[in-house]
């Protein structure tokens, strides 16, 4: 199994979107007992699901899960405390009756919410996705959101500072996709010098890992895995994928065509060998370097548990999607073996 290969070398995590385990069929659940050694909740523990309401938590998605993990010892990774984007963050929480939401307002239901959670899963949570995707994929440093107009950049150290309050033995994660690549890594970096030049409690850093076939940045990948190695950090890949869909192609041309594209693609009938093949390549080619960086990375956690759960199936518009390792009957694809069969120095 992934476990018992990869195991002394980091923790082989899966995200999870249904309730746990009531929406699994017998064959997914020996899957992720089978063969992984940590979960992550896709979107229960998020701030829009745990508390869509002010102050009206949800807690039983969450509770099931962290349940069920503890009970076959599988460790559970919080995502995510603060999505720092409006519309992953439930409206009322910028608001006051019919103005904006003060400053002060914000951050001590920031604080409320980060205490209540965490501290409800004090010691069974063993780390957290405390802030993520803060940084901007354009010019600027930091993503413009109401967090950053109304509480200004300080809500990012704010928020770790009240996660370890409310737990001080978890390990706390800046999390955030493409910062692999220039431009992005630099803004990473600096995020991360000041944070530390602050004092907060930054354990590691979440690198998403939503890549797609052909487009694997492998060297940009090993690039920054050495420059956080450098600075003491642990990294994660949190969220890892590899869509065969040309994603690229639909967003170059605004998705104008995106229904002649849909009609037209062939990937609609099921993924052709071939492109099964270059996908257990590219994956082996993606283990290989995890492996020799184990030094540097604690876990890597697949972005749901099989093909026909990813959330690329509907993203950005319904379509078939095959961007993990196991099928949509829960059966080893081509780049399960192929990660499989990847040797350390290989
Ligand atoms: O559950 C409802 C369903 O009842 C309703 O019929 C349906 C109609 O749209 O929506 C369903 O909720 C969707 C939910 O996924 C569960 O499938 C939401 O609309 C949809 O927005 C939500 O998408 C999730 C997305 O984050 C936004 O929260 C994806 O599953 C999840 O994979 C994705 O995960 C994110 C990470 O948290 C952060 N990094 C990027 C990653 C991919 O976008």
């Amino acid at each position: 199994s992934l476990r018992e290969k990869f195991g002394d070398r980091f923790v082989v995590g899966v995200a999870l979107g249904g309730r746990v385990p009531d929406d699994y069929s017998p064959a997914e659940r020996r899957l992720i007992l089978g063969q992984f050694g940590g979960v992550t909740p896709e979107n229960c523990m998020k701030m829009t699901a745990i508390q869509p309401v002010e102050g009206e938590y949800r807690f039983d998605e969450a509770d099931a899960l962290v349940d069920f993990a503890q009970g076959h010892g599988l460790q559970v990774v919080g995502h995510t405390l603060v999505w720092a984007k409006d519309e992953r963050t439930p409206p009322w929480f910028f608001r006051d009756g019919d103005g904006p939401a003060s400053r002060e307002l914000v951050l001590s239901r920031m604080k409320d919410h980060i205490r209540t959670v965490v501290s409800r899963y004090r010691g069974r949570v063993a780390s957290w996705d405390v802030v993520n995707e803060a940084l901007d994929d354009g010019e600027p440093y930091l993503r413009p959101s109401s967090w950053l107009e109304i509480v200004g950049p300080g809500f990012i150290a704010e928020a770790f500072a009240a996660a370890h309050e409310a737990d001080p033995d978890a390990l706390l994660v800046y999390n955030d996709y493409n910062v692999e690549l220039p431009g992005k890594r630099e803004k990473l970096l600096r995020l991360l010098g000041e944070l530390r030049a602050q004092g907060v409690p930054l354990g590691a850093v979440g690198i998403q890992g939503h890549w797609e076939l052909d487009r694997i940045p492998l060297d940009d990948i090993a690039a920054l895995l050495g420059e956080l190695e450098a600075l003491g950090l642990e990294v994660m890949v949190s969220e890892l994928d590899l869509g065969v869909v040309p994603r690229g192609r639909w967003w170059a041309d605004g998705g104008a065509h995106r229904e002649e594209i849909a009609r037209t693609d062939p990937l609609a009938d099921g993924c052709p060998p071939e492109l099964l093949d270059r996908q257990a390549e590219q994956y082996a080619a993606l283990f290989r370097l995890f492996v020799d960086r184990a030094d540097t990375i604690a876990r890597v956690t697949f972005w749901d548990l099989h093909d026909g759960r990813s959330w690329l199936n509907h993203f950005p518009w319904e379509h078939a999607e095959y961007p993990l390792l196991f099928d949509r009957d829960a059966a080893p694809k081509p780049a399960f073996r192929a990660v499989m069969g990847v040797e350390a120095g290989g």
